[in-house]
């Protein structure tokens, strides 16, 4: 069944979801007249996603695309600095556009690049992925990672339009949309006790509504992000399960073999910061159960044997939430309410480890 056209607008500019969010590009190509359109995309959404669009946005087909590497690792200045020196040499001026087809390292690096080139160019996302769709392409964070220290390097800066196909998660596999799945359960532990209940129903296999899901995840977060654009305070809510995500997403890019994604990072660091909120924080014991066996469930778990604590530690005195050498954490109150600027010690983080490593050989065993 064709998904209807639903467009949100906040602040600074307006998200379309739905079948027909792509057929709006053209008014818009229209209404702006830039200079040159760019197009940047990787190897998956090249393949994936660009002919889809090319075929219902005929004036893109005179667009020049310009090619990543996928995955995260090539989050970097290194890379930035190529695509700056493409979009020079391609004759790109402060009227061209460029367009993020992608998923959240696209857009988070895309409008990182477009936001410095001469100063500032206009660009769009195009997410297409669940997790840029749900929550990378939206908020205003674009960046990079320093020497495998997330998103380090950035700044605040927001799309002249968004517009999301659901269409384009076809072609993506199912480890990809588990990864995404996971902001969105964050998105409901955070704020809504009913859309985390809802979310824990749905099965990922299934034929699911996502353009559903994602303008639910969507109203969370940009309502979040209106009340506090540059994380003074209430914005911080959303980096519940990314104080230890962050760090054991740094760990295993130093490792190199093997990959965790993002989503896989996020869960496991839910399971770790849920526990911290039971002891620090007002979470009770029945609703620590509920997460941590949920998430285990849809996320198994990563292995835990080779994670250096002292490492994790390390990283996580780096997360831009802390203040004066001490590390904060967001936590749950319940599921549904968060408390931010909670003050973790080292010794916390290890047994909120050891309790990860406790119930993911309990889950294995099971
Ligand atoms: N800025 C923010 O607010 C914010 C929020 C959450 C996450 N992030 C960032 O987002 C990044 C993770 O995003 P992601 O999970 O989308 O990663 P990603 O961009 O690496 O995409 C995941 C994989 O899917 C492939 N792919 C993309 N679209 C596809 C399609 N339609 N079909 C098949 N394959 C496709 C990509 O090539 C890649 O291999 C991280 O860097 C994270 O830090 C940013
Ligand atoms: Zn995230």
């Amino acid at each position: 069944m064709a998904s209807p056209l639903s467009t949100i607008s906040s602040p600074n500019y307006s998200i379309h979801i739905g079948d027909s969010s792509i057929e709006l590009l053209s008014p818009f190509l229209k209404k702006n007249r830039f200079s040159k359109i760019f197009i940047l995309v990787d190897e998956n959404s090249l393949q994936h996603c660009l002919p889809q669009l090319v075929a219902r946005v005929k004036k893109l087909s005179e667009a020049e695309i310009i090619e990543l590497e996928s995955g995260e690792k090539n989050k970097t200045i290194e890379v930035c600095t190529n695509v700056w020196r493409a979009l020079g040499e391609l004759g790109a001026d402060r009227n061209s556009l460029l367009i993020n087809l992608g998923g959240g390292v696209i857009s988070d690096m895309g409008g990182f690049i477009a936001s410095t080139f001469k100063r500032g160019i206009a660009f769009i996302n195009i997410p297409t992925t669940l997790l840029a769709q749900i929550d990378a392409s939206i908020g205003g964070k674009t960046g990079i990672d320093l020497d495998g220290l997330k998103n380090e390097i950035g700044v605040f800066t927001n799309p002249k339009e968004l517009f999301i196909f659901t269409g384009f998660l076809r072609s993506l596999p199912r480890r990809e949309m588990l990864s995404g799945f996971a902001e969105a359960l964050k998105h409901g532990l955070i704020a809504d006790v009913a859309y985390w209940e809802k979310l824990k129903s749905v099965n990922i296999a299934d034929d699911v509504s996502w353009d559903e899901i994602i303008l639910d995840s969507i109203h969370i977060k940009s309502e979040i992000v209106a009340a506090d654009p540059f994380e003074a305070g209430r914005r911080k809510a959303l980096n519940f399960g990314h104080t230890v995500g962050h760090a054991l997403e740094s760990f295993f890019l130093e490792g190199g073999e093997a990959t965790l994604l993002h989503g896989e990072a996020v869960a496991a660091g839910m399971i770790c910061e849920a526990w911290i909120s039971n002891q620090l924080a007002g979470l009770q014991e029945n609703e620590l159960d509920d997460i941590t066996h949920t998430l285990l469930q849809l996320y198994g778990s990563i292995n835990v044997n080779m994670i250096s604590d002292h490492r994790l530690i390390e990283l996580m005195r780096h997360d831009k939430k802390n203040e004066n050498g001490i590390i904060y954490f967001t936590l749950l109150d319940a599921i549904g309410k968060p408390v931010i600027n909670k003050k973790v010690t080292a010794a916390d983080i290890i047994e909120a480890l050891n309790y990860y490593r406790t119930v993911s050989q309990q889950a294995m065993k099971s």
